[in-house]
């Protein structure tokens, strides 16, 4: 495991060296997608091209799943899941907030997680069994509860108007429930934060694999507990996502019940 979680902390690091360097310049923006919502800046592209040479070049056999490019599918039990820079969005409007995410899965089990923020020097690791650290110091979740003591996060699916599956529901019902919420625009980052303990819970829906793989693993390492919205044990393939510090895993998942049977 080491020597994939030096390759993968190396190429989060320089890909998190390009997103610094190219902050508040003129970057070339294009749209995915209907309505000019879902962006992708030639960061995301560079930031991806860099994570995926680098880690090709140390491990020629395995697959890749990565957020902008398709990779030659391959039947191997190692597989890179990648989003090169998440937060675009907020990337692209200067909003100084957002992150590598590296994930890597063995037999369709997510065993390692790596997310850089460049703007804080922070880099976020784990691996199956072997706890959750920050820039190398273990970190654990928070003991923070009842739910309306917590500080939550969450985030809203680009087809928003178009689609009723678009999180409404639950934020209007989780600012009643909860202390605060934050929506700062990358969902790796909330993860991260839920894993650091600076939050209490997350839930999102429709995120993609390259969203989650590396936080995920990072919560449940951190002593969190991650599940979809009914309460069953998470797949990053699943798209409704609940993690928490497992004191308010409970009341979270009574919360958005209501939303999810209507
Ligand atoms: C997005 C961010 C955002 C979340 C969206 C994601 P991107 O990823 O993580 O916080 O709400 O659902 O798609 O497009 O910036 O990589
Ligand atoms: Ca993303
Ligand atoms: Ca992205």
């Amino acid at each position: 495991m080491k020597g994939f979680l030096e390759e993968a902390s190396a190429a989060a690091r320089s890909a998190g060296a390009l997103q610094k360097e190219r902050l508040w310049s003129d970057v070339a923006i294009s749209f995915k997608g209907e309505g000019e919502v879902d962006l992708v800046t030639e960061v995301d592209r560079g930031c991806e091209e860099l994570i995926v040479a680098r880690l090709k070049k140390a491990f020629p056999e395995h697959a890749f799943l990565a957020e902008e490019n398709v990779y030659e599918k391959r039947d191997v039990p190692y597989k890179w899941i990648i989003d090169p820079l998440d937060g675009t969005t907020n990337y692209a409007h200067g909003y100084p907030w957002f992150c590598v995410s590296i994930g890597l899965e063995y037999e369709g089990e997510v065993v390692l997680g790596v997310i850089y923020h460049c703007m804080m020097d922070e880099l976020f690791t784990a691996w199956k069994g072997g706890g959750a650290y920050l820039n190398g110091n273990p970190i654990r979740v928070s003991g923070r509860e009842p739910l309306k003591r917590s500080l939550l996060a969450t985030g809203f699916p680009y087809d928003r108007t178009r689609t009723n599956e678009n999180n409404f529901l639950n934020f209007f019902n989780f600012q009643l429930a909860a202390r605060a919420i934050r929506r700062a625009g990358a969902a790796a980052l909330d993860l991260a934060y839920v894993a650091a303990g600076r939050l209490d819970g997350y839930w999102e829906c429709k995120l993609k694999p390259w969203d989650v793989a590396a936080g995920s693993l990072l919560v449940a390492e951190a002593g969190g507990t991650v599940t979809n919205h009914a309460g069953l044990p998470y797949s990053v393939y699943d798209h409704r996502i609940v993690a928490s510090n497992g004191v308010i895993h409970r009341e979270m998942l009574d919360v958005l019940k209501p939303a999810e049977e209507g």
